[in-house]
């Protein structure tokens, strides 16, 4: 920054020094002619007053001729300083430091060492350097879009944090992200690997330059107490998971996508991120995109929409994007374990919301080593991955916004015809079309959940996949909502 400094004050006083030379000039015209008309009012002149009017007139066009020709004059030369500034900022820059490589800087984009500037510094940069008059279009300036965090056409570089530890199957993770991957300067992958086990590392190392290995330097022994012992991997997750989004968005970046190493991707993983990203920015209710849905079996999904979104109040992870103004939230704060149980809290959550695909856009391979039960881990590997590449940047996604959602959603569920999980199950509703299954307590639920097959669990109180206490989920022919009654009040923590 000081150097960014230095090179704007002396802009200025380069301009200085402009103004001064330009006020000269106009000064000493005014001068000039004030004693060329006392001169000319001295000398014996026609006493004809026309001729004498005529006189003045002619010396004012003069005047104004050259007012205007110095004033052309002192253009060009804040032209000429302006077309020329950024060589000579340069060159004030090699002066001061000395060495070679800085010989090409061009002073408004050069990010100084490996601290990134935030948006807030380069504005105030941009704004030292900024030419003073709006004659940009003459200014062959060096592209000034491009940034660590956007493209020079001003879409985001959205990087891919793997979570590494000591499996050598991340390959298989890595083959898919590299497979799919549009265009390797949008998408960074950054594999950051805990553990330091070798295997894994060479398994890594061998995709580069495909993507850049970063590795947790804290291996030192993490306290656990003694009655969280067999828990130790958890502590181990949770700092790894802090240290490598701290250090991925501390080089500058909006965005992130979070990918375990035992996700596969699908065909369209990249443009499910791109297509959304924005709604994080528009809609504060929302706090991440999540490729996964909890319920994505293929028996619970409609194949045939493989485009569709839903909000959802439970957070899936599981391949998730946040922004940069979230992790500063939650980085100062982060549990040394157990990360996504705290995150589901409504400490953090605050009642906000993700968006899940009805259709996974990750599916895991398995766990070994941490795992999250076997009964989890058994029903991960049933979740459908998406086949079909979605062109999710160009549909209109609006729908997904709080007040366009909720206005639809809630209202056309509580519209729907109540029907019996047994009435579901038999066949009996004559009508096609969607329906609603009622549930009044958490016993209810749970045994509706399990006579389905679906996901019955809860986090802080939060059914997997609900909105508004809602799950959807497609049943044979139909879209079905669980839905708790109209007069519902709120999560209870209590049901989990
Ligand atoms: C986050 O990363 C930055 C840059 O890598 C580092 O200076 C800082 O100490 C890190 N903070 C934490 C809490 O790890
Ligand atoms: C997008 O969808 C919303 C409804 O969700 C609609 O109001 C809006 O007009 C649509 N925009 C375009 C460009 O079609």
């Amino acid at each position: 920054m000081k150097m960014e400094y230095i090179c704007g004050l002396w802009i200025i006083m380069r301009y200085h020094k402009i103004l001064i030379i330009a006020g000269f000039l106009i000064i000493w015209t005014f001068v000039f002619y004030y004693f060329m008309l006392r001169n000319s009012i001295d000398f014996p002149l026609p006493e004809n007053d026309y001729r004498r009017k005529m006189m003045f007139k002619k010396i004012e066009n003069q005047v104004k001729q050259e007012l205007k020709k110095s004033e052309k004059l002192t253009n060009a030369v804040l032209r000429y300083l302006k077309l020329n500034y950024p060589s000579e900022v340069s060159s004030n820059k090699r002066r001061e430091s000395q060495t070679p490589q800085q010989k090409d800087q061009a002073p408004q984009l050069q990010l100084v060492g490996v601290v990134p500037l935030t948006d807030k510094e380069q504005q105030t940069v941009m704004g030292l350097v900024e030419p003073p008059e709006q004659e940009q279009n003459h200014l062959e300036l060096p592209h000034v879009d491009a940034t660590i965090s956007h493209l020079k056409d001003g879409q985001p570089i959205i990087p891919i944090l793997v979570l590494a530890c000591n499996r050598v199957s991340i390959a298989k993770c890595l083959d898919n992200l590299i497979q799919y991957r549009p265009n390797a300067e949008q998408f960074p992958i950054i594999v950051s690997q805990d553990c330091g086990d070798e295997a894994t590392r060479n398994v890594i190392l061998s995709y580069e330059p495909q993507l850049t290995l970063v590795e947790q330097p804290d291996q030192s022994d993490i306290f656990v107490p003694p009655k969280e012992k067999k828990f130790k991997g958890y502590y181990k997750i949770s700092r790894h998971y802090s240290w490598a989004l701290n250090y991925t968005f501390s080089q500058g970046y909006e965005y992130v996508v979070i990918v375990e190493d035992d996700l596969n991707v699908a065909p369209d993983f990249y443009e499910y991120f791109l297509g959304t990203h924005h709604l994080l920015k528009q809609d504060p209710s929302l706090w991440c995109i999540s490729a996964w849905n909890d319920n994505g079996k293929a028996k619970f999904i409609d194949a045939s929409h493989p485009e569709l979104l839903h909000r959802t109040d439970f957070f899936p992870g599981l391949g998730w994007m946040l922004t940069k103004s979230l992790w500063q939230e939650l980085s100062v704060k982060w549990p040394k374990s157990f990360w996504d149980d705290w995150i589901r809290h409504p400490e953090q959550r605050k009642n906000r919301v993700c968006i899940r695909p009805e259709i996974s856009r990750t599916r895991t391979f398995g766990k070994i080593g941490v795992s999250n039960g076997l009964f989890f881990d058994k029903y991960l590997r049933y979740i459908k991955l998406s086949e079909e590449f979605v062109p999710f940047t160009q549909l209109n996604l609006s729908y997904l916004l709080k007040d366009n959602y909720d206005n639809t959603f809630l209202k056309k569920v509580y519209t729907l015809p109540i029907v019996t999980y047994d009435e579901l199950r038999r066949r009996l509703i004559s009508k096609d079309g969607p329906v609603r299954i009622q549930y009044i307590n958490r016993e209810q639920y749970k045994r509706i959940t399990k006579m389905l097959g679906l996901m019955d669990d809860f986090k802080s109180g939060v059914p997997r996949t609900a909105y508004h206490g809602i799950v959807s989920f497609f049943y044979e022919t139909r879209r079905v909502y669980l839905a708790p009654n109209l007069n519902w009040k709120g999560y209870d923590l209590s049901w989990s």
